[in-house]
């Protein structure tokens, strides 16, 4: 039997949702909400989802419903999670987990409570490119990854809307952008203890509307008047094992474009994870460079999203645990709230 699922959030990124599920043979799409009502209609319609709600509650009140995507602003991650667990519905929720440590451990509560799935959705886990360099760092190819480096700086691409409004998204490029590359190091590294963060955010540029002639990526009610967040954050974390990672992230910078750039370093190899996956090692005296031939040496987003909502069913039905659990997305909310806690002191916070 087909399991029935509900998408809680039908913006921008429910597109990635819907069309995974869409393709996915064990699912049908039941139900979209968005307190936008046209939004959610039109959604519904391109899915050939029969029913449409405003109000968030009453599709989890739908008996048959068995799983829900959160994919609404991150204030409301933690509201809409706790009400699906308590309801009985298994939850996709989008990253970051939610906005504060608070809101993390009463999520947290309320899955042990329920004993439902719920999966936070850092989906560069479930990157083709991610996968199989799982494979390789499990059978110790690298021996002790002592330091990762990641870095994802925009120079034009506030999403403006919620994104650019601190009370809805719990801040700037450090939650929204920065939540994916502490998360993929953190978890090839995997996953050792936090010992201190220490962190620096900037406002200096604004949102920077005014720049003509460059496209990015929007907020479904994209709003430029409105900007309270940061526009960089850097950071340093340590952990318990003497390993440490290095982050920065911007919304916008007077730089030159980058694009995302992961590098992990091993005691008997280091990897490049992006912008494409590249393996560096030592043989016969000889540095060399190996490039994994696959399909997706680059995250994909199409490929990520199928994978992670091909993950949700299985653990849905009890066939996997799912790779991100509630425990993980409570981890990285003390390090993304312990960095904003650091800069906000100006100094290094110790766990
Ligand atoms: N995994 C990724 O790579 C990725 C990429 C982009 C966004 N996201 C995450 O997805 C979430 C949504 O981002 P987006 O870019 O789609 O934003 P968006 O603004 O395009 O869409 C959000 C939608 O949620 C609706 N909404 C807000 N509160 C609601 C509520 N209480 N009930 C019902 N609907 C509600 C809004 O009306 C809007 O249509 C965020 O948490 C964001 O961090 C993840």
């Amino acid at each position: 039997m087909k399991c029935r699922i509900g998408v809680i959030g039908a913006g921008s990124i429910s597109e990635f949702h819907l069309d995974a599920y869409k393709a996915h043979p064990d699912v049908e799409i039941a139900a979209i909400c968005d307190v936008n009502e046209g939004r959610a209609r039109e959604r519904a319609e391109k899915y050939g989802a029969s029913r449409v709600y405003t109000d968030y509650r009453e599709l989890l009140a739908q008996p048959d419903i068995d799983g829900v995507s959160v994919c609404t602003w991150n204030n409301t991650h933690a509201e809409i999670s706790i009400a699906a667990l308590e309801a009985g519905k298994h939850v996709l929720v989008e990253k970051p987990l939610c906005k504060t440590m608070e809101e993390a451990l009463r999520v947290q509560e309320a899955v042990r409570r329920s004993g439902k799935v719920l999966q936070v959705g850092v989906v560069r886990r479930y990157g083709a490119n991610t996968e199989l360099l799982k494979r390789f760092i499990d059978h110790g190819e690298f021996g002790e990854i002592y330091y990762a480096k990641a870095s994802w700086l925009r120079r034009l691409g506030n999403p403006g809307g919620w994104f650019a409004d601190i009370e809805r998204s719990g801040g700037g490029p450090l939650i929204d952008l920065g939540v994916h590359l502490i998360d993929i190091c953190w978890y090839l590294m995997g996953k050792p203890k936090v010992k201190s963060v220490s962190g620096n955010t900037y406002r200096k540029l604004g949102n920077r509307a005014n720049v003509k002639h460059l496209e990015y990526y929007k907020a479904a009610d994209y709003d430029p008047s409105f900007n309270t967040v940061e526009d960089l954050a850097n950071a340093l974390i340590r952990f318990e094992n003497g390993a440490s990672l290095m982050v920065d992230v911007s919304f916008t910078l007077h730089g030159e474009q980058q694009g995302v750039q992961v590098s992990l370093y091993g005691e008997r190899g280091g990897i490049v994870l992006e912008p494409e996956l590249k393996i560096i090692t030592e043989k016969y005296d000889t540095i060399l460079e190996l490039a994994p031939q696959m399909d997706h040496p680059a995250f994909d987003f199409n490929q990520g999203f199928a994978s992670e909502i091909a993950w949700f069913v299985a653990a849905m039905a009890g066939e996997k645990e799912t790779l991100s659990p509630v425990g993980d997305g409570v981890e990285l909310m003390k390090m993304l709230t312990g960095i904003y806690e650091s800069a906000r002191q100006g100094k290094e916070i110790r766990f």
